[in-house]
């Protein structure tokens, strides 16, 4: 596409910049005044359309933030802002910079592969992405050891947070097991900064604090996380998202990694294509979550259900129910794709992950139907994507019924895959 058929390519341009805080992009002004992990791996191949070496920079800011035994936190908080609840200091990490001590859909290995892959400075890209390798390899070592210690195949995610799609009705259950006593004070501020009507309730947030003072007492070490723990689900996002990371971790170990690295990586995709299996659920006729403290199922299909598309790991009787949903879905909202079911009872239009569509989950979606030879679906996913931004602006994400922009204004990520998708 030339830019006169992109009209929003240099607002898009213009947003990256203006939330660019130096080598990092917050994902939008005052609501989410810090870098978040998977948004910046979007953020870095929407700044890869313009300015690559912006792009890097990204990606290494980010990696500022990564612990010794390889965990990358959802949260780098580079600069203090008062702007934001629960900031540093309830987590209580001292680091340099501070960050939060969870995790966040690891999306970073596919973002490097593809920039790499992609890049027009072939020199500088190499340089960056050798020297970005390690990080990535102690990253995905850090999910085997942390989050799947029996080596089941499957990893844990232990806070809503960790999945990106924080008050999925996914969640409900699992998360009304946690108790709502907290011993932080909530000073909650993104209330302040969007609408209270599009944003997680009250009682989710005291759980979702609950966590954080869980894990606080057990010192962030993962082995006490894990085994502490009231909030335990083997979410399908996470778990699809790791593995098509793995495949193309896979390819930059062939180019920058030791035989040693590329058989722990084959054996870590073996093992999770062996597994990715048991979280499709027969009666619901399509991937979903597993509740790992019931060990039950999650009977609730969202948009992260689509997501083993993204990580080539369907069968094509699961690719022929898949598509059928999202065609299902397809006739009873007006923009692709819903992020819950939208004939499910908990579907809400308005509330941030109970039924808005997102720019970033549409376009790993995308991705995944290209693979599925969807091209028909592939596209018009991409064209509602494209459609919402073009009349709406790039906002934090849109009601699929009317297509109306809503949440946070001016946001990074939505930025990115705009022109992702325009390029
Ligand atoms: C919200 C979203 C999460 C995102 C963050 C910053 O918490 O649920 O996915 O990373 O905002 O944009």
């Amino acid at each position: 596409m030339s830019a006169t058929a992109a009209p929003r390519a240099e607002e898009a341009r213009r947003i990256l910049h203006a939330n660019d805080r130096g080598g990092y992009c917050v994902p939008t002004a005052r609501l989410y005044p810090f870098q978040w992990n998977w948004d910046s791996a979007f953020v870095a191949m929407g700044w890869a359309c313009f300015d690559e070496a912006r792009a890097w920079q990204e990606i290494e800011s980010l990696l500022k933030g990564q612990w010794e035994d390889g965990l990358v936190p959802q949260i780098v908080f580079h600069a203090p802002s008062d702007d934001y609840f629960p900031g540093p200091d309830v987590w209580g990490i001292a680091r340099t910079p501070p960050t939060s001590g969870i995790t966040q859909p690891p999306v970073l290995a596919t973002a490097v592969r593809l920039m790499l892959d992609g890049a027009r400075d072939k020199t500088l890209a190499e340089a960056k992405a050798h020297a970005i390798y390690p990080s990535l390899l102690r990253n995905h070592a850090w999910w085997q050891s942390a989050r799947d210690p029996s080596s089941s195949g499957l990893v844990t995610t232990l806070h809503p947070w960790e999945t990106g799609m924080d008050n999925s009705p996914a969640w409900d259950a699992a998360l009304a097991r946690v108790p709502t006593e907290t011993k932080t004070e909530i000073r909650r501020r993104d209330t302040t900064h969007a609408d209270p009507a599009v944003r997680p309730r009250g009682e989710e947030y005291q759980r979702f604090i609950h966590l954080v003072d869980t894990f606080r007492d057990a010192g962030w070490d993962p082995a006490r996380m894990y085994a502490v723990s009231p909030f335990r689900v083997a979410d399908i996002g996470t778990n699809a998202i790791l593995l098509r990371a793995e495949q193309d971790l896979l390819a930059l170990a062939e180019r920058f990694g030791t035989p040693d690295d590329r058989a722990a990586i084959a054996t870590r995709i073996a093992r999770k294509r062996a597994a990715l299996p048991r979280l499709w659920n027969g009666a619901l006729g399509g991937f979903a979550s597993f509740d790992q403290i019931e060990g039950a199922s999650i009977p609730v299909s969202t948009s992260a259900g689509l997501l083993p598309l993204f990580a080539h790991c369907a069968t094509p009787p699961q690719i022929a129910a898949m598509t059928a949903q999202l065609e299902r879905w397809a006739a009873r909202v007006k923009y692709l794709v819903p992020s819950t079911d939208p004939g499910h009872p908990r579907f809400e239009q308005l509330r941030y992950w109970r039924g808005p569509v997102w720019a970033v989950v549409n376009w790993m979606i995308a991705n995944g139907l290209d693979w599925a030879n969807r091209a028909d679906l592939a596209a018009l996913v991409r064209g509602n994507t494209v459609a919402l931004i073009e009349s709406q602006g790039l906002s934090e994400y849109f009601d699929p019924t009317d297509g109306r922009g809503i949440g946070g204004a001016d946001f990074s990520w939505t930025a990115a895959i705009y022109l992702m998708l325009t390029a």
